[in-house]
């Protein structure tokens, strides 16, 4: 279970949003160091912010990220995108996945040998819409279908080095990517505070919002989670005996 205070913390898509609300967050919590991944230029009047220059699209803009931290303890894949589309442009899936997903895959593998170095924890906010497809932006919502079945992965393959891996499966937010929809919201002050706390409590999947959290117990003691405990353990025998 990883607690923030004294830790080093990185956020992509940090300059709005969910993810300007996790820096926010972590700093309140007292991290040591708030690594803030951005697309443009960005600052921060806390000196223990260090802006770092990351489209998760750019494997080179990824490689000299890494470069730069020394050390790490929670890594928060959390840029992303979501646009309308109807399936019918490919288009539009391939861009979904360049940022959702592969996004989420090639950040998490360049800043994995530190955070196998601190016992440490990926935190990778996906989306209530990786259960249930919303057909209005299915591009989207396979992107974070697939950045789910990415977690579940990872977390089985890293336990036995002591790294925690957690989706976050997020309802709606207050923030510009669900602005002009009028439906209920959380803020994402809230939703922060709520990964955090999931965090520390070591929440495999953390429900940071009240139309989320609805679905908690459902999923936690559903027949998907035993499977994916089964799964874990039938690859965990397999990779032991060789
Ligand atoms: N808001 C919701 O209701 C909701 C619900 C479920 C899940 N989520 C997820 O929560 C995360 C944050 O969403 P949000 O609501 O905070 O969205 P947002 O306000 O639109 O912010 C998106 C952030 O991602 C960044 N980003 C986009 N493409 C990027 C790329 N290629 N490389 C690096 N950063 C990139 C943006 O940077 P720029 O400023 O440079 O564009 C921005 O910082 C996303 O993964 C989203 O799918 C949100």
């Amino acid at each position: 279970m990883v607690t923030i205070a004294d830790k080093a913390v990185l956020v992509t898509g940090a300059n709005r949003g969910i993810g300007r609300a996790l820096v926010e967050e972590a700093l309140s919590r007292g991290a040591s160091r708030v690594y803030a991944g951005t697309r443009q230029a960005w600052t921060h009047p806390d000196p223990r912010v260090t802006p770092l220059t990351l489209d998760v699209t750019d494997a080179a803009q990824i490689r000299a990220a890494a470069a730069e931290v020394a050390s790490l303890d929670v890594l928060i894949n959390n840029a992303g995108i979501w646009l309308f589309d109807d399936l019918t442009d490919r288009a539009a899936l391939d861009r979904h996945l360049a940022v959702n997903f592969f996004g989420t895959y090639g950040v998490t593998q360049a800043f994995l040998p530190l955070l196998t170095r601190s016992r440490g924890a990926i935190v990778n906010n996906v989306s209530l819409m990786a259960f249930a497809a919303l057909p209005l932006t299915p591009s989207y919502s396979i992107s974070k279908a697939a950045a789910f079945s990415l977690t579940q992965s990872l977390r089985a393959l890293l336990a036995g080095q002591g790294v925690t891996v957690h989706a976050v499966l997020t309802g709606p937010v207050d923030t510009d990517m669900t602005r002009g929809f009028d439906i209920p919201k959380a803020s994402a002050e809230s939703v922060a505070r709520a990964i955090f706390d999931g965090v520390a409590s070591g929440e495999e999947e953390i429900f940071p919002d009240p139309m989320s959290a609805a679905m908690a117990e459902s999923w936690r003691s559903g027949a998907a989670k035993a499977l994916e405990r089964q799964n874990a353990a039938l690859a965990e025998a397999a990779l032991a005996s060789g």
